[in-house]
């Protein structure tokens, strides 16, 4: 049963001046963007690497096809401390970047390095799906090899310079909202304009946002999902989802797609791609 919060009805009135935004700048003249979502500017008519690419992610994750490995145990430095966190929307997706001395990292899990965690954000229904299905919502925590490269406009492209970890969202009609994602939501009008940046009030752990267990996940070597769509990038995706209640999945749903959108696969054959899931 859902009791809309109070928070829940701060986050619709959010949602209508987000609408309201999104149009007003639709109906001035387009955001500016050469790559986006909508007919004239999506996954369909992205060049490049986008179209030729051999190795192109999303994909659709089977335990079927998939190689049993027995990787070491991920493990993760730092998610577990508290961080300012800076929302912000770049035009294309919401951007989490957080603010730690010490950057988070993510190693092990077969991994050939330790990565460092450059920045989380979200595709309201998900990129990848598992077994054909769709989740409402995916995250993605973008990490580069630190040892080798500077930085993460450095890493896009090259060999083992990219790991990005995905997590699923899935809808649950027992559970109650989702904390962290709640959070979120509550706060998207602070950015409803393109560029607009918010600094969240309270300290966020970046592992807040994921599963009960992270044992079990599937590891390929994929690309970026959106333009340029480099290659080279190392995936995990947690097998495990995150529940989330069906009123967020309805907010969710109601975000204009040009603003939180995803590239669906285009991969119609997985042979060339080696999957493996880790148990
Ligand atoms: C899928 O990729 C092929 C090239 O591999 C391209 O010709 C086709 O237009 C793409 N389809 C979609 C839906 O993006
Ligand atoms: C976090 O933000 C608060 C308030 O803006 C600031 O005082 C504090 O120094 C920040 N902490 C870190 C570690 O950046
Ligand atoms: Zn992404």
């Amino acid at each position: 049963m859902i009791t809309p919060s109070s928070a829940g009805k701060t986050t619709l009135l959010a949602l209508v001046t987000l609408f309201i935004a999104v149009l007003d700048s639709a109906v001035g003249g387009g955001d500016g963007h050469e790559w986006g979502y909508d007919d004239h500017n999506g996954p369909k008519k992205w060049a490049g690497t986008c179209k030729s690419g051999l190795f192109q992610s999303p994909i659709d994750l089977k335990q079927s096809i998939s190689h049993l490995r027995n990787f070491e145990p991920l493990v993760f430095f730092l998610y577990d401390k508290p961080a300012n966190v800076t929302m912000k929307n770049n035009g294309h997706t919401l951007k989490l970047t957080f603010e730690q001395s010490c950057v988070a990292q993510m190693a092990g899990g077969g991994l050939p390095a330790a990565f460092s965690l450059a920045q989380i954000h979200f595709h309201w229904g998900s990129e990848h799906t598992l077994n054909g299905r769709r989740y409402p919502l995916e995250a993605h925590f973008v990490h580069y090899n630190h040892k080798r490269y500077d930085s993460l406009g450095a890493a896009v492209g090259k060999e083992d310079g990219l790991a990005v970890l995905g997590v699923f969202y899935e809808e649950s009609s027992e559970e109650a909202d989702n904390g962290i994602v709640d959070k979120l939501l509550e706060h998207l009008a602070r950015v409803s304009d393109e560029g607009a940046e918010f600094k969240m009030t309270s300290k966020m752990r970046a592992e807040e946002l994921f599963p009960e267990d992270i044992d079990k996940f599937f590891r390929y070597r994929g690309s970026l999902t959106t333009p340029e769509c480099n290659e080279g990038v190392l995936w995990t995706v947690l097998e495990k989802t995150v529940p989330i209640s069906s009123a967020q999945v309805y907010m969710i749903k109601s975000f204009p797609r040009q603003i939180f959108a995803c590239k669906s696969s285009n991969t119609t054959s997985l042979s060339g791609f080696e999957v493996y899931l880790w148990q």
